[in-house]
């Protein structure tokens, strides 16, 4: 089986992917692709037209159509930035009630198969090493990656995490630890339990359990495990010239 120059990082919410992969990518001159913030973009632009319409109905033409009659970008570099019509979506689709949203709207499969479309266009137009970070990119939508990791911490640690990061960026409007980490809880359930690309662990995967590692831990053993990788597949390269 031929396998693609990509790495895949999949795990629950809060699990530390996100922030690993961005300094990954940075460090080791990764495309960085956030599918995340791409199903949260559809998420909020379908929201903000029809409000919950899309999860109730069962028709879909309308919304697909919508979707594209509209013009979505991601740009990696130099931050990950997602727009819509020109319009920059980046820090809104960070809001907390954004995730929530997203977390149901997810579970479309015509919205995952426009998501897995666009991501795939993407890495199909990138020349470099790319690191996909997600639920669903090692098991269903890159099989063939080269390298899978799962990443994943106790839901405490994870809303505490969480509760930080949007605390930093201001976004944190009074929300309680406890109120969070039951959000959290509640996205693993759907992210785990639904029927199309649930939050699975890749059988040929890497799992690093957090809760217990620093960042600095984390990010020190996933950039070894990415540079063996390289390593091998250029001397595999090499050998066969
Ligand atoms: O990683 P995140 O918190 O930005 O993801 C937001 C939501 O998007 C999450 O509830 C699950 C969904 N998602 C998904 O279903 N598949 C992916 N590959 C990435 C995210």
């Amino acid at each position: 089986m031929k396998e693609l120059p990509i790495i895949t990082l999949d795990g629950p919410a809060g699990s530390g992917k996100s922030s690993v992969t961005r300094n990954l990518a940075e460090k080791l001159n990764l495309t960085f692709i956030d599918t995340g913030a791409m199903f949260r973009v559809l998420s909020l632009v379908l929201w903000e037209k029809f409000e919950r319409r899309p999860l109730i109905e069962k028709q879909s033409d309308q919304f697909i159509d919508y979707l594209n009659r509209q013009k979505f970008e991601y740009q990696p570099r130099p931050e990950v930035l997602v727009a819509v019509n020109e319009v920059d979506y980046s820090q809104k689709i960070r809001e907390n009630f954004v995730s929530g949203i997203t977390s149901d709207f997810s579970q479309l499969a015509w919205l995952r198969d426009f998501c897995v479309h666009w991501q795939k266009k993407i890495v199909q137009s990138d020349k470099s090493w790319c690191i996909v970070e997600g639920r669903d990119t090692g098991s269903v939508v890159f099989p063939k990656a080269m390298l899978k990791f799962y990443l994943t911490a106790d839901s405490e640690v994870r809303a505490k995490r969480r509760l930080q990061e949007l605390q930093e960026k201001g976004l944190a409007d009074g929300l309680a630890l406890e109120e969070l980490r039951e959000q959290i809880e509640q996205r693993d359930q759907n992210d785990q339990n639904r029927k199309i690309s649930p939050l699975q662990i890749p059988p040929d995967a890497q799992v690093i359990d957090t809760s217990q590692m620093t960042y600095e831990h984390v990010l020190m053993k996933l950039e070894q495990e990415i540079l063996k990788k390289v390593r091998t597949c250029s001397a595999k390269k090499d050998s066969t010239n």
